[in-house]
């Protein structure tokens, strides 16, 4: 069983029934810059995710954070990434995504990395958001809209057989939780029209 995983970002390691993560030195950057970049993410990924367990979103419990040892402690939440179970079920995790998403973006929350290897799913309670280390607040109708695009791109990219199926299945029950979705909606098509201009002007 694995209890380390390596991001980016940070190295996140299981102990007992608490997950730590923990934002190490990155030595490419400035020393000045890579220390206050440590502390905003450890910061925000805290307080969002604090946030949201009050507005009802499954998230892990945070127990404690520290922004000088740049650690995170927080409840490990026991199941797989959804990237390794998604083709079991997809509709029915399509559905989950799409209320977790609605309620997200109607606390005017946007995640910013939005995949299946940041979404666990746990036997009994279903699934959970995590990795909020990009994520920030905003009302902005664009934030949301480019927030789905993410998600769109990441189910093509690692999960093709199910797709464009399994999005519109999110996008259906986005529209049924989120009251303002429409707009959301509207702006997504304009979104990837705009992905597709510059993949050809890439070319
Ligand atoms: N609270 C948690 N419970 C269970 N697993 C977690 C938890 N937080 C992180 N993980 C695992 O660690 C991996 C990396 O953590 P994540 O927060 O996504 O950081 P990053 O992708 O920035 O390295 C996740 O994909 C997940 O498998
Ligand atoms: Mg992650």
């Amino acid at each position: 069983m694995v209890n380390e995983w390596h991001g980016a970002e940070a190295v996140s390691t299981k102990k007992e029934k608490k997950l730590i993560k923990h934002r190490a030195v990155k030595g490419y950057r400035h020393p000045a810059l890579d220390k206050s970049l440590r502390q905003f993410r450890t910061r925000r990924e805290a307080k969002v995710i604090a946030k949201l367990r009050e507005a009802g979103i499954p998230v892990p419990e945070i127990f404690k954070h520290d922004d000088e040892s740049m650690k995170i402690v927080m409840e490990y939440i026991s199941g797989r990434q959804l990237k390794e179970v998604f083709h079991k079920n997809p509709k029915k995790y399509a559905k989950e995504i799409g209320v977790i998403l609605g309620k997200l973006h109607a606390a005017d929350i946007i995640h910013a990395d939005l995949t299946t290897s940041n979404m666990i799913v746990h036997p009994k309670k279903g699934l959970y958001l995590i990795d909020f280390g990009l994520s920030f607040f905003s009302p902005k109708i664009e934030d949301k809209a480019v927030d789905l695009h993410v998600l769109d791109r990441a189910l093509e990219a690692k999960h093709y057989e199910h797709y464009p199926d399994a999005m519109r299945i999110v996008l259906e029950h986005y529209r049924k939780t989120y009251h303002l979705a429409q707009p959301v909606l509207e702006r997504l098509e304009l979104v990837k029209k705009r992905g597709r201009h510059k993949q050809h002007e890439g070319s």
